[in-house]
């Protein structure tokens, strides 16, 4: 998809490396080979998925004239401290409010918030952190401020163009090397990751099916959000196109039932890949989603495809906050 009429940051150098993980399938005794897009390494705010929404959300957030910004998410959010880094960048004030308490040990993302001087806003008990957020805005717009509000994970059509062009990328990096992926893996939050995947894969290489390993809702409840947004981007892109939710393919089998909440399997892939490859992955997103991957492919659901691909969508930096997880 030509992207070149939307705005941009520029944020992180492209393409990010597309990396084969030969160790971890030998690991796993599995017949497809395993290909690792590394978008952990879009450098701003110590990498991730988010920056690759960025680049377009905060363009946009620049052309308003914008001078602060606001967001939310969880307390240890990989969404923040990206969008963090790239106020900072653009010499903006950036408001970050976080659903929960205050630890009294600032760890993990935690720590690079204090170190960056965000101003924080701890709201344990409100679900409604999006009310919170457009309420700050309102209150700072009085003060003769001009705010801007990224959605929690930037997961906007705009935000979702970051995956169409991430997906091209990997299209055309496995091209290269004569490879087309039949699966490729994600975890899926706040859907703007799948969602972009979705749209560019159905374009140009119908053939990848694009599973969502979710880490917070059911299966019903993540393809119904995949799609919505996966609609918005077609509409933004001027595509007559739309898909359903059955369309999409979402594992919520792995994560746990609980959003944050670390489990077993997900901290062994974690540490599975660590060993082999030396590739540190984390325990809310992308543990999980590796440890559905792992699964399938030992399970040989996968053995129709010659090359499966796992995005690194970041997050280790939270890592730091679950030491506890990795004591022998
Ligand atoms: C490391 C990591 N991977 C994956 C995701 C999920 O992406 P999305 O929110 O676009 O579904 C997130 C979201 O916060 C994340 O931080």
């Amino acid at each position: 998809m030509d992207l070149t009429g939307f705005r941009r940051l520029n944020l992180f150098s492209r393409p990010t490396p597309l990396q084969e993980l030969p160790r971890l399938q030998k690991a796993i005794e599995c017949k497809p080979r395993i290909f690792m897009k590394r978008d952990d390494l879009t450098q701003s705010g110590l990498g991730g998925n988010k920056n690759r929404k960025l680049d377009f959300v905060m363009a946009e957030a620049v052309s308003m004239g914008s001078d602060v910004i606001i967001t939310w998410a969880g307390v240890q959010s990989n969404h923040c401290r990206q969008t963090l880094a790239a106020a900072k960048q653009l010499g903006m004030e950036c408001h970050l409010i976080l659903g929960g308490e205050e630890p009294a040990a600032k760890q993990g993302n935690l720590l690079y918030f204090t170190i960056l001087k965000a101003n924080l806003h701890f709201v344990p008990g409100n679900d409604d952190l999006d009310k919170v957020a457009r309420d700050l805005a309102e209150e700072l717009k009085k003060k003769g401020r001009k705010p801007y509000v990224v959605p929690i994970g930037a997961s906007t059509p705009l935000g979702a163009l970051g995956y169409v062009e991430s997906t091209k990328e990997v299209i055309e990096q496995g091209a290269q090397l004569g490879m087309s992926f039949g699966h490729a893996f994600l975890a899926t939050g706040s859907a703007g990751t799948q969602a972009g995947a979705e749209v560019e894969a159905r374009e140009k290489c119908p053939s990848m099916k694009i599973h969502g390993v979710s880490v917070s809702r059911d299966a019903a409840q993540q393809q119904k959000s995949v799609a919505e947004v996966a609609n918005g981007t077609y509409a933004l892109l001027g595509i007559d196109k739309t898909v359903s939710p059955d369309d999409i393919i979402v594992h919520d089998e792995y994560y746990g039932g609980q959003y944050a909440v670390p489990t077993q399997a997900g901290n062994e892939a974690i540490r599975l890949v660590a060993e082999t490859e030396g590739i540190l992955l984390d325990p809310v997103y992308t543990g999980k989603a590796m440890s559905g991957m792992i699964d399938m492919l030992r399970r040989g659901r996968l053995d129709d495809a010659g090359a499966v691909l796992f995005f690194h969508t970041g997050g280790y930096p939270a890592i730091f906050a679950f030491a506890d997880c990795f004591q022998e």
